[in-house]
């Protein structure tokens, strides 16, 4: 798709959780880019900022930053009433973080903001947004999910089987929506330069094949219309296809296995 074709289908406005750092300010830089005006959310209003003005700045774009903190059960409704008289093409659910280690040792507090930015926001933006982008009669729908939405990751439990949900929401919404002209793609990452590894205390040089979020970005992008699914990493992906052949049982002690490592 040209970027003419691209900004009508999905422009002139996309907003984008999760903007203030990794794939989310990846997808903001490329969308500026591509000429579309951007709102941006997250909790570190300075890094939005920044952005802000680095992207106006070099694109001529208008760009919006909204200070919101999606653990909160009003999150999703903050970013409806920000947006009400902006023309949205293009809602990029990206915000979310995880957390690894034995499921027992997880402090309860951290589950629950992470299933409140994780599942919650998704689920309730997406619920506001559909009538609008209905009413265009065109847009996208982008959730960003992990590739450890496959299958139950032991060491990553909650997080795993948040983004369980997050597949099986895209998906759903895929079939509801696509024959509409809504395009809904579900992002399935491997392993992506950001800052979500340093986070959960994961040393990331000494994972392989990691991508740039740019590059997941981009190719999250040039496959907008190829849903329901997308899977950015290769090798990630043909790891999981190889442990999803196995029996569950095995497949599951294997990966509990290197996971612990
Ligand atoms: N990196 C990977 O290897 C990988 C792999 C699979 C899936 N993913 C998924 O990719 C997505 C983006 O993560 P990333 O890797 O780019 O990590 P990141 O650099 O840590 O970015 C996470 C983003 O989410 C925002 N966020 C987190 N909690 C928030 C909250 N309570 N309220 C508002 N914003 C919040 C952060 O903003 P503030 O901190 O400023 O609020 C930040 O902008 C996530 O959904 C993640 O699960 C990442």
């Amino acid at each position: 798709m040209n970027q003419d074709d691209f900004k009508d289908r999905y422009g002139p406005v996309a907003l984008v959780t999760g903007a203030s750092s990794g794939i989310g300010k990846a997808f903001a830089e490329i969308l500026a880019a591509k000429g579309l005006d951007l709102v941006l959310v997250a909790r570190r209003l300075d890094r939005l900022e920044e952005l802000a003005a680095q992207l106006k700045a070099q694109h001529g774009v208008q760009v919006t930053t909204r200070q919101i903190d999606l653990a909160r059960p009003d999150a999703a409704q903050q970013m409806l009433d920000a947006t009400a008289s902006l023309d949205v093409g293009l809602v990029v659910s990206n915000a979310g973080f995880g957390l690894k280690g034995e499921h027992a040792a997880n402090d309860p507090q951290a589950m629950t903001e992470m299933l409140m930015v994780n599942c919650n926001v998704p689920m309730q933006l997406v619920h506001g947004f559909t009538p609008r982008l209905r009413k265009r009669g065109k847009g996208g729908i982008i959730f960003t999910s992990s590739i450890e939405a496959l299958m139950g990751c032991p060491y990553s439990a909650a997080y795993s089987s948040s983004k369980a949900l997050v597949n099986a929401l895209g998906e759903a919404l895929w079939a509801e929506l696509s024959p509409e002209g809504i395009d809904v793609l579900t992002l399935c990452p491997g392993a992506t330069e950001s800052e979500a590894a340093g986070n959960q205390g994961i040393d990331i040089s000494k994972l392989q094949n990691v991508m740039t979020a740019e590059a997941v970005a981009r190719l999250t992008l040039d496959n907008i219309r190829n849903g329901p699914t997308f899977f950015s990493s290769e090798p990630y992906k043909a790891q999981m296809d190889k442990l999803l052949s196995l029996p569950r049982q095995t497949a599951l002690m294997a990966m509990a296995q290197g996971m612990k490592q």
